[in-house]
């Protein structure tokens, strides 16, 4: 039977420190705007539940959740399995995810968004992976930059597990 061993790559330390890092950075550039923090289901729950208590705004937030085949509708209207409940005109949009990776999804998304007559829509993320990006799409916010590896913990999964980790980290598989 093969055994799965955890490798941590970011520590709950590391990962605390960057998060007051960038709560910081947005509460700076938001002050007296009207800013909705969107979460990203499932993978981004754990980084917004720390990320919003570091931002010393009187924000709202709501939740979205992706169909996984999503990147691939380029043109459609938003279609999400889960969607906000929010009114968005007047309002400035954070879309909370775990990682980028192709971008394909974000890029999906924040078109979404900017049909629904938001003033501005910004993203944050926990990682960045620019070398598998396919899409042209940027965070404007961003934990750490990633190489080229498959992660878990902290909200990231490997079929469905491991999101509850309080680390990032890498598995290594042993027979
Ligand atoms: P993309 O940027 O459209 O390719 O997709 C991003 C999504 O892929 C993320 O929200 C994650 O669910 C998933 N993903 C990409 N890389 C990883 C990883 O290293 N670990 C876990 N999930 C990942
Ligand atoms: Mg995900």
């Amino acid at each position: 039977m093969s055994e799965v061993k955890v490798n941590t790559l970011i520590s709950t330390e590391e990962i605390e420190k960057r998060v007051s890092e960038l709560g910081a950075s947005i509460t700076e550039h938001y002050r007296g705007k009207d800013l909705c923090v969107i979460g990203v289901l499932n993978g981004a729950y754990v980084f917004m539940a720390d990320l919003v208590r570091k931002i010393d705004l009187p924000i709202t937030i709501d939740f979205i959740r992706a169909k996984s085949y999503v990147g691939k509708d380029t043109t459609g209207d938003p279609n999400f399995l889960l969607d906000t409940t929010t009114d968005f005109e007047g309002k400035d949009v954070l879309i909370v995810e775990d990682i980028l990776d192709t971008g394909i999804t974000l890029s999906y998304i924040t078109r979404s968004f900017l049909k629904r007559n938001a003033n501005s829509v910004a993203i944050a993320v926990l990682l960045d992976k620019p070398a598998r990006r396919r899409a042209d799409i940027k965070a404007d916010y961003r934990g750490f930059e990633i190489e080229d590896r498959f992660v878990v913990g902290y909200g990231l999964d490997y079929n469905e597990k491991y999101r509850n980790l309080p680390f990032v980290a890498e598995l290594s598989m042993y027979e």
